[in-house]
C-alpha cells in the first residue's frame, strides 16, 4: 500500500472490520471509487464521515434523491438570476461565469486539498444516474459549455458511493468500483459499536437488549426489521425511562422506538402470544408500551 495515499485505519468513533479497512484502502489505493451496499444503519453514510475524520480530509456530501440528475453534480447554469439581473439589477451580466454554481462533485474537483465525497444512496436516483456520471468519476474532468471552461480535478477525490440496493447497478458502473458489502454485524460486533455510542452502559441492560433484538430480527414476517441505529435509539430510551434489565426479560418496552409498522407490532404480538416455543413466551404477561 503507498503510504503517500495515506492510510485509512479507522475512527474512534466507527467500529471497522479488517475487510471493509482493506476495501477503503484498496479504493485509495487504486483510485476507485469504493461502492458500499448493506442493509439500513449498517453504517454506510458513517463509512465516509469516518474515512474523513481518520484521514484529516474535508468531506462533501451529495445525497442523493429520487429527482436527482447527474447534471447537478457537475454544475447548474442558474438562467433565471442572470434574466433577473439584466431586467432589475445594475450589473454586468455578460459574465456567464458569475451564474455557473458548481455542484459536490464540481466543488470536490475545485478544492485545493483531497477530499472525500461521499455520494449517499445512489440507487435512489434513476438508473441512468450512474451511467450519466460515467466519464466524470473515470477522467475526473469535465466541460461547461457556457463559459469554454474544462474543470479538472486537482486532486482525485475519495469517492464513496452508497447504495440499498433498491435497484439494481448498471454493470459498466460496477466495473469502475471496488464493492464492499457491510454484512449485519454480530451479536459481538453490535457490543462493540453499542461501546462507541454509549461507553458507560450498563453490562446487564447491553445484553437483555441484544438477546431481545436479535430475537425480534428473527420473526420472519417482518416488513422492517430492525437496525443498529434504532438499536441504539432503544438503548437510550430504556437508560432515559429508568427500564432496568430485569423488565427487559418480562416486558418489551418502547417497542414503538424500535418497530415502526403496525403490521410489524401486530406479528410481534402474534408471535408472542402463539409461539409456544418462542423465547420469551414462558413469561406470564407480556406489555408493550
Ligand atoms: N460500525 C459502526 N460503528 C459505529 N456506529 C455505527 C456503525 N454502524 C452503524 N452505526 C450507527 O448506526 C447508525 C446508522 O448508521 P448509518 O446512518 O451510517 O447507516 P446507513 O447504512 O447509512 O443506513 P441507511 O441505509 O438507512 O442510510 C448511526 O447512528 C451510526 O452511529
Ligand atoms: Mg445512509
Amino acid at each position: 500500500m503507498k503510504k503517500s495515499f495515506g492510510e485509512y485505519r479507522g475512527s474512534s468513533n466507527y467500529i471497522v472490520s479488517d475487510e471493509l479497512r482493506n476495501a477503503v484502502n484498496i479504493a485509495i489505493a487504486l483510485q476507485k471509487p469504493l461502492l458500499i451496499k448493506g442493509e439500513p444503519g449498517t453504517g454506510k453514510t458513517m463509512l465516509a464521515q469516518s474515512i474523513a475524520e481518520g484521514l484529516g480530509k474535508r468531506l462533501i456530501v451529495w445525497n442523493i434523491k429520487s429527482t436527482t440528475k447527474a447534471q447537478e453534480g457537475l454544475y447548474v447554469y442558474d438562467t433565471v438570476q442572470r434574466l433577473y439581473d439584466s431586467q432589475f439589477g445594475d450589473h454586468d451580466v455578460s459574465n456567464i461565469s458569475q451564474y455557473i454554481k458548481l455542484g459536490k462533485l464540481g466543488e470536490a474537483f475545485v478544492s485545493d486539498e483531497q477530499v472525500v465525497l461521499l455520494i449517499d444512496e445512489i440507487d435512489k436516483a434513476d438508473l441512468e444516474f450512474p451511467n450519466d456520471l460515467l466519464w466524470e468519476l473515470d477522467q475526473m474532468n469535465f466541460y461547461i459549455p457556457e463559459t469554454k471552461e474544462t474543470i479538472t480535478a486537482k486532486h482525485r477525490p475519495i469517492v464513496i458511493i452508497t447504495s440499498n440496493a433498491e435497484k439494481e447497478l448498471p454493470d459498466a458502473f460496477l466495473r469502475r468500483c471496488i464493492f464492499h458489502y457491510i454484512a449485519f454485524p454480530d451479536p459481538e460486533g453490535m457490543k462493540e459499536i453499542i461501546k462507541v455510542h454509549y461507553p458507560d452502559l450498563d453490562k446487564k441492560l447491553m445484553e437483555q437488549c441484544l438477546e431481545a433484538f436479535y430475537w425480534l430480527r428473527t420473526i420472519p414476517e417482518f416488513q422492517k426489521k430492525p437496525s443498529t441505529s434504532e438499536l441504539l435509539d432503544w438503548l437510550q430510551a430504556l437508560v432515559i425511562g429508568g427500564i432496568s434489565p430485569k423488565r427487559i426479560t418480562e416486558e418489551l418496552p418502547f417497542m414503538g422506538v424500535l418497530l415502526k409498522k403496525n403490521q410489524d407490532l401486530d406479528a410481534l404480538l402474534w408471535h408472542l402470544n402463539n409461539r409456544p416455543q418462542s423465547r420469551i413466551a414462558h413469561r406470564q404477561s407480556f406489555h408493550l408500551r
